[in-house]
């Protein structure tokens, strides 16, 4: 990614660019992003720590602003119009919009992106790897600017189109193609599985070692999609630390834990108020409804598939009360 030219005055004294996206500005200085909007005539500014900025940008950027609303606290965060997005601050925290001074915005999300991938390039620091887990990328996202880290960054969501090691698909992860199995994950067996097709059939039966695959992701919180069938997508990932977005998704998503342990925090999509603890071990498998938002926590590396429907049409049924949302029904 070559970064646009940029007038040196237009740094600020720690060397970070500062950006507008219509009434927003984005500034980050050595520890902090700051957040600024107007609403009822007055400037107001929010706050975060620039690491946590950073990792769920980097989510938002991957991801293409995700499916539903992607809270990057309780005050910030942008919500997937599919074609546009919305940027909002204080919408959901009531002590703002009591007083009228959230405010939301709606983009073209073409736009709104490369504004995301220019403020994510330049307030990430050489060394810094906002998909890494803070064991594995360290403290170098502090202090003033120092050079960049493009090919981090640059990661995008991994999707196959049906499943990977398919001919003409993405390819299966191996040491020569630099993924070597991760620190957490040295036990994992690496064999593939043997498939033994009928003749005439070898060219539509296949197979690969899903786990052995994830023990060689190099990312955090950053799923892959590993299968495709219709509008049903697997999308596998390894998480460690903490995911760095509450997610409020427009539609129902399937969690299968298949390896250690993960806690999820379910909080009311609207209010954020708590809805229940969630703590999955290996050969778990929860329902995440469409009316809340969550976020997840690991101590240590685990393996976790997500399962999405990816039909256009369910933001709208949810949205209309024409589906229920949870797939257990009411309780
Ligand atoms: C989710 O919001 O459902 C989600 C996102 C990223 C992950 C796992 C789950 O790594
Ligand atoms: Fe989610």
């Amino acid at each position: 990614m070559n970064e646009p030219p940029v007038e040196p005055e237009t740094r600020n004294d720690a060397g970070y660019r500062s950006f507008t996206l219509g009434l927003f500005t984005f500034s980050r200085d050595e520890y902090f992003a700051h957040i600024e909007w107007t609403a009822k005539g007055k400037r107001l500014s929010h706050t975060m720590s620039a690491d946590v900025f950073l990792r769920a940008l980097m989510r938002d950027v991957a991801w293409d602003f995700f499916y539903g609303a992607v809270h990057f606290d309780d005050v910030f965060g942008t919500q997937n119009r599919y074609g546009k997005v919305e940027l909002y601050a204080g919408r959901h925290h009531p002590a703002y919009t009591a007083q009228g001074l959230d405010y939301s915005e709606s983009f073209d999300s073409k736009l709104a992106m490369q504004t995301c991938k220019a403020i994510l390039h330049d307030w990430t620091n050489t060394g810094y790897d906002p998909f890494a887990a803070p064991m594995e990328t360290g403290l170098t996202w502090i202090g003033k600017k120092v050079g960049h880290n493009a090919a981090a960054i640059g990661r995008m969501r991994e999707a196959c189109k049906r499943m990977p090691g398919l001919p003409g698909d993405v390819p299966l992860r191996t040491d020569r193609n630099r993924y070597p199995v991760n620190r957490a994950f040295l036990d994992v067996p690496q064999d593939e599985p043997e498939i033994h097709a009928e003749p005439g059939f070898e060219g539509e039966v296949h197979a690969f070692n899903l786990f052995a695959y994830l023990s060689r992701s190099d990312v955090t919180w950053n799923p892959s999609v590993t299968s495709v069938c219709r509008h049903s997508l697997f999308c596998a990932t390894t998480e460690e630390y903490i995911l760095p977005v509450k997610h409020a998704n427009d539609r129902i998503e399937w969690f299968l834990q298949l390896s250690d342990q993960l806690e999820w925090k379910s909080e009311d999509r609207a209010t954020g108020l708590p809805r229940a603890k969630i703590v999955m071990r290996a050969g778990d498998i929860a329902a995440m409804p469409a009316d809340i938002r969550h976020q997840g926590f690991a101590r240590k590396r685990a393996m976790l598939l997500v399962w999405e429907n990816v039909d256009p049409k369910l933001p709208a049924l949810y949205e209309s009360g024409a589906l229920p949302p949870s797939p257990a029904g009411e309780f």
